[in-house]
């Protein structure tokens, strides 16, 4: 068996993840650890007046469980979270990615979005016990920006589909664009316009 922590959302849990969203407007959602799709398939139903569902994106880097998204309607956009970029264009990313990589997955979700939400199910200890780097940058990112709740024994009731005697954190972050950003960015590009132009004969 391979060890990219496999372990369902149970759908009482998963629920309760999509529910810390604050934004109810879910342009494009991402689900960068997908598995099976369990959290992605506990996306609000209905939730627009014209009954379309939320659309959500997934990465899963076990390819075994692409044909399993397919079918369950999600688009498969990448493999390795980690080493994806394209984030910029979702309004909410939500994940339950490996315990053991906790940090390093909610870093790069916050990383890589542009302006929207987080939510991300992770080892309670990740967030308890921050001995590395990463760790105290994701802790002081939930002091800044965001909210944490701990949940004792989410994975060890009889509705989760693989057993894991661990707490969880639940984390929330907002993350908002920095329009100064924008700005250093447009001016950048208006100079390289103007150079090239003066540049060509
Ligand atoms: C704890 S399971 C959660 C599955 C799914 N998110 C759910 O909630 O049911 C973690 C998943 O992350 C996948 N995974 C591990 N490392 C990954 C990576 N670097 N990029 C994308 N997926 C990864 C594993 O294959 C596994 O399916």
């Amino acid at each position: 068996m391979n060890d990219f922590q496999f372990y369902p959302t149970p759908r009482s849990l998963a629920e309760r993840a999509w529910a810390k969203f604050q934004n109810s407007e879910f342009v494009r959602v991402l689900e960068p650890s997908a598995g099976h799709g369990d959290l992605a398939k506990a996306a609000p139903r209905d939730y627009y007046r014209w009954r379309r569902d939320i659309p959500v994106d997934c990465i899963e880097i076990d390819l075994d469980k692409h044909p399993v998204l397919r079918e369950e309607g999600f688009k498969v956009v990448g493999v390795d979270f980690l080493k994806f970029s394209a984030g910029a264009h979702y309004s909410h990313i939500i994940m339950n990615p490996p315990f053991a990589q906790g940090a390093a997955h909610v870093l790069k979700a916050w990383d890589i979005l542009w302006d929207g939400e987080v939510v991300a199910i992770i080892n309670a200890e990740t967030v308890r016990n921050p001995f590395c780097r990463d760790r105290q940058r994701l802790v002081s990112l939930i002091e800044k920006h965001g909210e944490v709740e701990f949940i004792e024994g989410a994975f060890s009731t009889p509705e989760a589909e693989r057993q894991a005697d661990v707490d969880v954190a639940l984390v929330y972050l907002r993350k908002e664009a920095d329009a100064s950003e924008l700005a250093d960015a447009v001016l950048e590009d208006l100079i390289r316009d103007r150079t090239s132009g003066e540049e060509t004969p």
